[in-house]
């Protein structure tokens, strides 16, 4: 029977046969010992010559790393060997025998790394952080489902933009244009009003120019949106969502966050309530620590670290200057000078990980917005109907996958959180 190496525990003493590829191979006299990798794991299997027929034993000069490999033979406890079990082999049938791999133990830079994106995969650390994103992504979606949302999807090509015009990756349509969409929002703020709690999930494009560690062309954003909700509302689903997907991913990573020796004693700390401050509080807190600050400006990478500093969780900032937010924001009846939007800045200096915010829902203020920030009034018709038709207190934000995974896995740069990542300068692999 096939089987797959994270499951061995379950064969102990049976005969198994394991798909996988070469990860490194080692002899002792007599002996020799493959160190194989399927995707699920690593487990180390003992070719003892007299186990075996002698074309499976003269494969040891033959094998190369990451060679593709059928590996067949008697599953047995071991303590000391990776994952507790090793394979005593019977055969081995060779699939392909791999040319010289480029990537090796040794250090290689970060731009040959990206180069071989397609084979970086295969190593452990990125093996940990994938998997970890696909537990973040389950998590989200658990949360959401076990929350009553439903999950409606917005298109990738659209006519509107809704994060200013600067980042638009614009393209042919026919005998028009269109663009990639930077943030299903606006379709979520349609879906919302027919389902009432709802989500979207997918792929979103920004045409960044900047170079960070933090910003990718195509990065994939998770986006609510609740009908009959406000700002406050809104702030106690972010906490409550995030919290769940960190602790999921300290209970349900254990080995991924070990290969990466990640320090989870903060991520622990990651439970609902999240501090909340306003902008002008979160300014106060950069005045204190003497940092440089210009009222009214958004807050830099360096800004958000020190603020997050003063604070053991995720920590929510609302209520923004509007010069510097979205059209779509409601403005405070408070002080109409601030935008009802908030962010989410990690802990450890991750950054912003969540923008969202209460939307505008009057139909003549939103158009004059639409007007101020001279967008063309017609891809926006349908938003505005919104407005016309049962127009309701609404609110949602977007949670950035690629940011939350980098945080969860210590990883300092977005690029690693991605299977194939897009950024200014590189489209391949
Ligand atoms: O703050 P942003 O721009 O908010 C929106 O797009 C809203 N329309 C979402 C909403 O309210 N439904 O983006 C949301 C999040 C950021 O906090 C960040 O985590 C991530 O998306 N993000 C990026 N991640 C990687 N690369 C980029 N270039 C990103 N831009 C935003
Ligand atoms: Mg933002």
């Amino acid at each position: 029977m096939n089987t797959t190496i994270s499951t061995l525990n379950k064969y102990d003493g049976k005969e198994v046969t394991l798909n996988g590829w070469v990860y490194n191979i080692r002899s002792v006299g007599k002996i020799w010992f493959l160190i194989l990798r399927d995707g699920t794991g690593l487990v180390q299997c003992v070719v003892v010559n007299k186990e075996t027929d002698s074309d499976t034993f003269e494969l040891e000069s033959k094998l190369t790393q990451e060679s593709s490999v059928t590996v067949t033979g008697t599953v047995r406890s071991e303590p000391r060997s990776v994952g507790g079990y090793e394979l005593g082999v019977t055969k081995i049938k060779v699939h392909q025998i791999a040319d010289e791999y480029p990537i090796s133990k040794k250090d290689h830079g970060a731009d040959f790394l990206m180069s071989n994106r397609h084979l970086w995969l295969r190593s452990k650390n990125q093996n940990a952080i994938l998997k970890i994103r696909h537990q973040v992504i389950k998590a989200t979606r658990d949360f959401f489902d076990n929350n009553g949302f439903i999950l409606l999807d917005s298109p990738i090509l659209t006519a509107n933009s809704v994060e200013g015009t600067s980042t638009l990756f614009e393209l042919e349509y026919f005998d028009r244009s269109a663009y990639l969409t930077q943030s299903g929002q606006l379709y979520a703020e349609a879906s919302a009003m027919a389902f009432g709690n709802i989500y979207t999930f997918g792929p979103t494009f920004r045409a960044e120019k900047s170079k960070t560690r933090r910003h990718l062309t195509e990065f994939w954003m998770v986006e609510p949106e609740m009908a009959y909700c406000d700002l406050d509302e809104n702030m106690d689903w972010a906490e409550k969502h995030v919290s769940y997907v960190v602790q999921w991913c300290l209970e349900h990573c254990k080995e991924e966050l070990k290969v990466l020796e990640r320090d989870t004693s903060k991520l622990e700390k990651t439970i609902a309530p999240f501090p909340r401050i306003t902008y002008d509080e979160a300014v106060e807190i950069l005045k204190n620590q003497g940092v440089d600050f210009e009222y009214g400006t958004d807050f830099g990478g360096t800004d958000e670290t020190v603020i997050s500093e003063q604070f053991d969780r995720p920590v929510m900032i609302h209520r923004w200057p509007c010069e510097i937010k979205a059209f779509y924001m409601k403005r405070d009846f408070k002080n109409e000078k601030l935008a009802l939007g908030v962010d989410m800045i990690a802990p450890e200096g991750y950054g912003e990980i969540i923008g969202g915010g209460q939307r505008e829902d009057d139909h003549d203020i939103l158009l004059t917005r639409i007007k101020e920030h001279s967008l063309p009034l017609e891809p926006f018709q349908w938003y505005l109907d919104l407005r016309k038709y049962g127009s309701v207190p609404h609110s949602g934000y977007g949670l950035g996958i690629e940011r939350t995974v980098g945080w969860i896995c210590g990883t300092k740069h977005v690029r690693e959180t991605i299977p194939y990542p897009r950024t200014m300068y590189r489209i391949e692999p």
